[in-house]
Parts: structure tokens; C-alpha cells; sequence
């Protein structure tokens, strides 16, 4: 089977004044479709920025990044908005949901931010009704007109997760989804990943705790900007 995401030699520092500080020195990585790999590393070891680079949200200084074998680091313009939007989703350690949205508007933003306002109003229905399947599969159907902020931090994990899958994406990266929450909640986050999983959603994960890691299929860490796997 082909690979979903590939690196190769890649570079990337980072220009702070007249010094520089390189983190990623060489990554060679790759991963095939359905697979659930954890990354892992001490803090500041270059964990997020790889996986921002995976997803698009930066790019490297060189080397080569492949997705589905094409060259994601070259994606510009309307491939690289239609690779953010509907390719990768985004779970984050604290969560970045809207507080003055509810749980159910939260979920399907990405879907009106994909479409436009036309598109949008021939998808609500069908965009909404996914959304509230997904709220239910992640125990929330009691909270669909909550706000953020009367949520449980686990609670608004899951909407994340909830929100970050609500394009379908072929692809979620999820940086410290359970860094934030108490380890009997961060079990929860991180068995609703691995049903997603064996559904067979392709995860990337990062995490600085080794027991969550070791619940992915394989675990590479960053080391010194390079990559040395352990099974
Ligand atoms: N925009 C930036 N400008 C300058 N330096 C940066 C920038 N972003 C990250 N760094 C530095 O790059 C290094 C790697 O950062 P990164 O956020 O990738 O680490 P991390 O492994 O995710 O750490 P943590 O576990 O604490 O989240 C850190 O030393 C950080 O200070
Ligand atoms: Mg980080």
C-alpha cells in the first residue's frame, strides 16, 4: 500500500535576531493510510512544529513532504485551502472553541467555512445531522446548546475532535489532545480516538506521556531534530 504522508530530509529552524535554532534536522518519516502513529519527545523538542508542517499550518526550509504522494510543502493557493479544509483535521490541547458558539455550531464550522454561504445553506441539513451523529457517538447529545465554557475540559476536548472530523478529513493530527485534562479523562479522549481509529482514520498524535503513546500502533520520537522509532 502507498504512503499517506512522507518526509524527507527535512529542515526547519527557526531566525530569532542574529541567532538561529534549528529543530528539525533531517526527518525522514512516512506512514500509510489507516495507521495511528505517536510522536513523542521532550518539550521543545519540535513536536508541534513538525506536526504544523504535516498539516500545512508551516512549511519546512527544506526538504521534501508528501501527502497522498504529492508535494504538500509546494501546495499553494486553492490546493493548499482545499488540503486544509477538508483533508486535515486539528485537535488541540486547548481546545480553540468559539465561546460564544454552542456545541453544535462549534462542530459544523469548518463545514460552513468550507463551503460559502450558497454552498452552506444546500449542506446545513445534511452538515448538522452529521454533527450531531458524531456529538452522540462522543456521549454529548445532551449538550448541544451549550456554550465552551459550560463544558467539562473533557467535554470540550471531544467537540474538537467532533469538529476536527466534521470534513471528513483524510487526516487528523491531534497535538496533546489529553495534555490538558486529568489522566481518567485523558483515558476517555484517547479511546474515542482509537474507535475513530479502527474505523479507519489515519491519526497522527503528539504527546510528551509515554503511556498514552504506547496505545498507538507505533511511536517515533524526536530527538536532538531527528527521528529514532521504538516499535
Ligand atoms: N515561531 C517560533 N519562533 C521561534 N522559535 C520557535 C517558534 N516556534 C517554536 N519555536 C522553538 O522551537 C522549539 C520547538 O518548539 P515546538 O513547539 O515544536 O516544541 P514541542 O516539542 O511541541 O514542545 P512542547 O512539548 O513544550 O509543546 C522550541 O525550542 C521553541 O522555543
Ligand atoms: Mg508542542
Amino acid at each position: 500500500m502507498s504512503q499517506i504522508l512522507v518526509s524527507k530530509r527535512m529542515f526547519k529552524s527557526y531566525r530569532m535576531g542574529q541567532s538561529r535554532l534549528d529543530v528539525l534536522k533531517g526527518i525522514d518519516f512516512a506512514m500509510k493510510p489507516g495507521e495511528f502513529v505517536a510522536i513523542i519527545g521532550a518539550s521543545g523538542s519540535g513536536k508541534s512544529t513538525f506536526l504544523h508542517i504535516l498539516g500545512a499550518l508551516d512549511k519546512p526550509d527544506s526538504g521534501e513532504v508528501y501527502f497522498e504522494n504529492q508535494r504538500l510543502d509546494r501546495f499553494r493557493g486553492g490546493q493548499l485551502n482545499h488540503f486544509r479544509n477538508k483533508m486535515v483535521g486539528f485537535v488541540f490541547q486547548f481546545y480553540h472553541l468559539l465561546d460564544e458558539l454552542n456545541v453544535l455550531e462549534n462542530a459544523v464550522l469548518p463545514a460552513m467555512a468550507a463551503t460559502g454561504t450558497f454552498g452552506w445553506i444546500k449542506q446545513k441539513k445534511a452538515v448538522t445531522q452529521r454533527a450531531k451523529e458524531l456529538l452522540e457517538r462522543m456521549g454529548l447529545t445532551q449538550r448541544l446548546r451549550h456554550k465552551p465554557y459550560q463544558l467539562s475540559g473533557g467535554e470540550r476536548q471531544r467537540v474538537a475532535i467532533v469538529r476536527a472530523l466534521i470534513n471528513q478529513p483524510t487526516l487528523l493530527l491531534a497535538d496533546e489532545p489529553t495534555g490538558n485534562l486529568d489522566s481518567e479523562t485523558g483515558r476517555g479522549i484517547l479511546m474515542a480516538l482509537e474507535e475513530l481509529n479502527r474505523d479507519g482514520q489515519t491519526i497522527v498524535m503528539v504527546t510528551h506521556d509515554e503511556r498514552i503513546a504506547t496505545r498507538a500502533h507505533r511511536i517515533v520520537r524526536l530527538v536532538d531534530g531527528i527521528i529514532v522509532e521504538n516499535g
